[in-house]
């Protein structure tokens, strides 16, 4: 498949809230941008798999997921590394703004689901996945942006600015 230009795609919100330094140091085969309501097609599950088991709802499934994140603007930031040769995806991440009553009415940036195609792992895309999603939480005007990892992840975040801080608790349904 050829690349698809933003200018041609239905994306999540607009390509411009991606950080322009991340953009710049991404290896000229690599393109990112905002998750399109067309990613079903590029591999966007395949790349999830990485992380853990993904049960494919089937396109039509995807893309009303798509839209109900879209429906609630200025909160989803779902985001795609491309690469231009195959137009197919090779790392994904999410943040999250959650809008709050405290600090003043603060946001808090929760980011989630970072993926990079175990082919492509070790070339810094999954830094450029933070710095990204962490620089539109901060843009958005987030007071602390934050996620939950295994003990394996913690350098590989450490490297990404972060800090441990506290536990997870988690209750499964
Ligand atoms: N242990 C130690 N250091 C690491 C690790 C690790 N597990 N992973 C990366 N690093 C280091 C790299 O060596 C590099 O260090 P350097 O700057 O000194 O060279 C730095 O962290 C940046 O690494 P990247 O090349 O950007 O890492 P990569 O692109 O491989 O992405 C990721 C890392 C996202 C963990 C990837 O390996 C992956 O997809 N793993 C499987 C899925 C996963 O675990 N995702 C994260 C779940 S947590 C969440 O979603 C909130």
């Amino acid at each position: 498949m050829p690349f698809t230009p933003d200018a041609e795609l239905d994306l999540l919100f607009p390509s411009e809230q991606i950080p322009a330094f991340v953009r710049k140091q991404l290896p000229a085969e690599l393109h990112i941008r905002p998750l399109a309501s067309t990613d079903y097609r590029r591999g966007h599950l395949s790349v999830l798999s990485v992380l853990t088991v993904v049960t494919d709802p089937g396109e039509d499934a995807w893309r009303a997921q798509f839209e109900a994140l879209r429906a609630a603007p200025r909160t989803y930031y779902g985001i795609v590394i491309v690469d231009k040769a195959s137009d197919r995806i090779v790392a994904v991440g999410t943040v999250f703004i959650e809008r709050k009553f405290l600090r003043g009415l603060g946001s808090v940036g929760h980011i989630e689901d970072i993926a990079v195609d175990k082919s492509q792992q070790g070339k810094k895309l999954g830094l450029r996945i933070i710095q990204a999603l962490t620089g539109i939480s901060e843009n958005s005007g987030c007071y602390k942006t934050i996620l939950n990892c295994s003990d394996s992840n913690i350098p590989f975040y450490e490297k990404c600015g972060f800090q441990k801080k506290e536990n997870e608790m988690a209750k499964y349904a």
